[in-house]
């Protein structure tokens, strides 16, 4: 019934996925292609021919376009000679340790490219819905046992959860400011929503400094991997579960909801909260191959307990995550074993994968 729903909704729509070349992005692609939408994707290029993006084929699925997000008069001419019905912004510099090694980058792609999507989207006036993607860690860590909730205060120590933090506020601006819902209607047709996920894993994804991805790399070179905080615990959820949700959430917006826009969290259930330890371990586990080692290098700060209250997204929404922890690891490694033994399989495998979360062959 809901994936009916959102196939009704997306159907003929032109969407605009900015970062449609990274994991999260890709996996959106597809799904939005296998419902029926015209896909536009603003990029930076894949990082290498094992990206999802490429082993898939997404390239020439898409109506596909390489620039800087930071570079706003590109945005604002794409936006307004494309004229998408629905935007989700995804694109940033997504890890912490390069946050780090390259604040400024971080800085700027993540908030000016920010401003620059949603200026563009206010000049074209004719974006219905967009869906701004943060993360679980724009909130004010204090290492607390129970999970955020949406009203609770942003803050960020790194210099990646800062930038999305700000991100955060930015768009929350510019919701109230230029897209207020009480103006909805009358003085503009946009309503805007920032998506708050955890820890995202799923096949396909290739960056450094991310457990999965580096289990893999470690996996096939036959070397142990490093695991900088083994006892930090994390909402660990496979990558369909939030973008289902940002799927939901950019339908009830595109409707012309006003009570769905704000802020979402989409975290997976207190079962799903384990260690990288642990996580490692399992994956390891199902790969029937794997060592670790515990790194004795100074490591950068990272917290050590951050979860989600997802009661909102549950309660109004009717969002739910689908998967428990061992469904997700279970996918996600199955994902990996496949497309490692035979790389043609990557786009059968990502596309079996959606047909059967969200129940498309039924
Ligand atoms: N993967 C996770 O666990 C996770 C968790 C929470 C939030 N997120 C957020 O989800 C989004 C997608 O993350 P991902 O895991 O797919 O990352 P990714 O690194 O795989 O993809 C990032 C995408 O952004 C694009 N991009 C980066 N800088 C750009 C720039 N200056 N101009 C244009 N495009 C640019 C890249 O080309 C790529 O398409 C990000 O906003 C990230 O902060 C990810």
């Amino acid at each position: 019934m809901e994936t009916e729903r959102l196939r009704d909704f997306y159907r003929g729509k032109t969407v605009l996925i900015t970062g449609h070349t990274g994991f999260k992005g890709s996996w959106l692609t597809h799904i939005l292609l296998s419902f029926g939408a015209k896909v536009i994707g603003v990029s930076l290029p894949p990082v290498s021919d094992r990206d999802i993006f490429v082993t898939t084929g997404l390239q020439s699925a898409v109506s596909h376009h390489e620039f800087d997000i930071r570079n706003a008069e590109r945005l604002i001419a794409l936006i307004s000679a494309e004229k998408p019905d629905i935007v989700f912004h995804l694109a940033a510099q997504p890890l912490v340790r390069q946050s780090y090694a390259e604040p400024e980058t971080t800085m700027s792609t993540n908030i000016m490219g920010t401003v620059n999507v949603l200026e563009a989207i206010r000049l074209s006036g004719s974006v219905k819905a967009a869906v701004v993607i943060t993360t679980d860690k724009v909130y004010e860590n204090k290492e607390w046992i129970y999970g955020y909730r949406e009203t609770d205060p942003l803050g960020g120590y790194d210099p990646y959860s800062a930038s999305k933090a700000a991100a955060d506020i930015v768009t929350d601006s510019y919701r109230r400011s230029f897209f207020n819902e009480n103006d909805y209607g009358e003085k503009h047709h946009t309503l805007i929503a920032v998506a708050r996920a955890g820890n995202v894993i799923g096949g396909g994804d290739w960056g450094v400094d991310r457990l999965v991805p580096d289990i893999m790399r470690a996996a096939e070179g036959g070397a142990p991997v490093i695991l900088r905080n083994p006892g930090s615990v994390r909402p660990w959820e496979h990558v369909l579960e939030p973008l289902r949700g940002y799927l939901m959430l950019g339908a009830r917006l595109g409707a012309g909801e006003r009570e769905f826009a704000g802020a979402w969290n989409f975290g997976p259930g207190s079962e799903s909260w384990l260690s990288v330890g642990d996580v490692t371990r399992k994956v390891m586990e199902l790969l029937g191959t794997g060592d670790i080692n515990i790194s004795s290098q100074p490591s950068f700060h990272e917290s050590n307990m951050l979860t989600l209250d997802t009661t909102k997204a549950q309660r109004i929404l009717g969002w739910k995550p689908q998967f428990d922890i061992n469904r997700t690891l279970n996918e996600t490694v199955r994902w990996y074993k496949t497309v490692n033994t035979d790389k043609t399989k990557a786009l059968a495998i990502t596309q079996a994968q959606i047909a059967s979360y969200f129940g498309l062959n039924k």
